[in-house]
């Protein structure tokens, strides 16, 4: 039999590092994907010492600090999680002379632009946290040229907390909810960026010429976060889920402390040329998503 071999999945508590664990991975791969508590990637010491410990195939870099609002407020934590980290990992890599897969964000778009973002299109983060990606990108593709970055954009899945599970709280609560209209982007499943990080990682382990550099990935087609909300609450309706008016506002009525892009649209042209990887249309994933939301809570509510 084939040595097994290890592929580390960083965060592996959030929304995407969940998603990959619950993907069958062929032999002779296997996960190693620690939480944060178990490997904090702010922590030297820990990640020098994990990469003494194991000889691995890959790494994969979905953790993140994702609070968008609070990096405003706490930029040297943002910049720790997001950018110093994924240099420690790239470094790494380029020791062990191993791929690294690393997830990044729409948020390095200012949004100004009219169509959806293509890879090459000019970066000019609104706020801190999209800056702190920026600078992990530019890190990993300088310190290890074998790395694939992928962007991607308003992730959502059945765990943790996120927009469409918001939402279906919020139904439950009040009969009209208030929800901004006028930033556009394309809703993305955790679960189809996991299997588009196995496709890139399991290629670019067995292919040294396997494509590298910045790819987009998200769900195709675009709407709002008001029709994102819609569409949530068509798909918990359909199941006898709640459900609420959607009254949509500009962003001027919704004021946060981050600046979000008006236009997070991505182009995911590039990643179907260069690995086949045809992203799922928003909808189709929204509605599975719910009705996985709709189905935890109802066990959760069975004595
Ligand atoms: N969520 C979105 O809408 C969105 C949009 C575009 C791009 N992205 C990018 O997509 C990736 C995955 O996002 P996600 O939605 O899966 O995020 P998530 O659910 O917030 O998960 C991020 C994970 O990273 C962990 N983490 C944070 N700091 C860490 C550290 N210092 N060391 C180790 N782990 C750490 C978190 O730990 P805890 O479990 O302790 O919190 C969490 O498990 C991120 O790179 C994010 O920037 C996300």
């Amino acid at each position: 039999m084939a040595e097994v071999r290890d592929i580390l999945v960083t965060g592996g508590a959030g929304q995407v590092g969940l998603a990959l664990r619950r993907l069958d991975w062929p032999a002779p791969f296997r996960l190693v994907a620690p939480t944060r508590a178990e490997l904090d990637l702010t922590d030297a010491g820990t990640v020098e010492a994990l990469f003494a410990r194991h000889a691995f195939a890959a790494v994969i870099n979905p953790a993140a600090w994702t609070a968008v609002d609070r990096a405003e407020s706490e930029p040297a934590a943002a910049f720790a999680a997001n950018a110093t980290a994924p240099a420690r990992l790239a470094e790494a890599c380029r020791a062990a002379d191993i791929p690294l897969v690393h997830v990044s964000t729409d948020y390095v778009f200012d949004g100004a632009l009219a169509w959806p973002y293509r890879e090459d299109d000019p970066v000019a983060p609104p706020g801190v946290y999209g800056a702190s990606k920026l600078a992990g990108e530019l890190a990993v593709r300088a310190i290890q040229p074998r790395s694939v970055v992928l962007r991607t954009a308003w992730v959502v899945s059945p765990d943790r907390a996120n927009f469409l599970k918001t939402m279906l709280r919020l139904a439950a609560e009040r009969d009209v909810v208030r929800v901004v209209a006028d930033q556009h982007g394309c809703p993305t499943a955790a679960a189809d960026i996991a299997a588009a990080l196995q496709t890139i990682t399991l290629k670019l382990i067995a292919d040294r010429e396997a494509p590298t550099g910045v790819f987009h990935f998200a769900g195709a087609g675009e709407t709002s976060w008001a029709g994102f909300a819609e569409a949530i609450f068509a798909a918990s309706r359909a199941r006898g889920g709640p459900s609420a008016t959607v009254e949509p506002i500009p962003t001027t009525d919704y004021p946060t402390p981050a600046r979000r892009p008006a236009n997070s649209r991505l182009d995911c042209r590039r990643i179907s040329g260069a690995y086949g990887i045809i992203p799922r249309d928003w909808r189709a994933a929204t509605d599975e998503i719910t009705g996985q939301v709709l189905a935890a809570s109802a066990e959760g509510a069975t004595p």
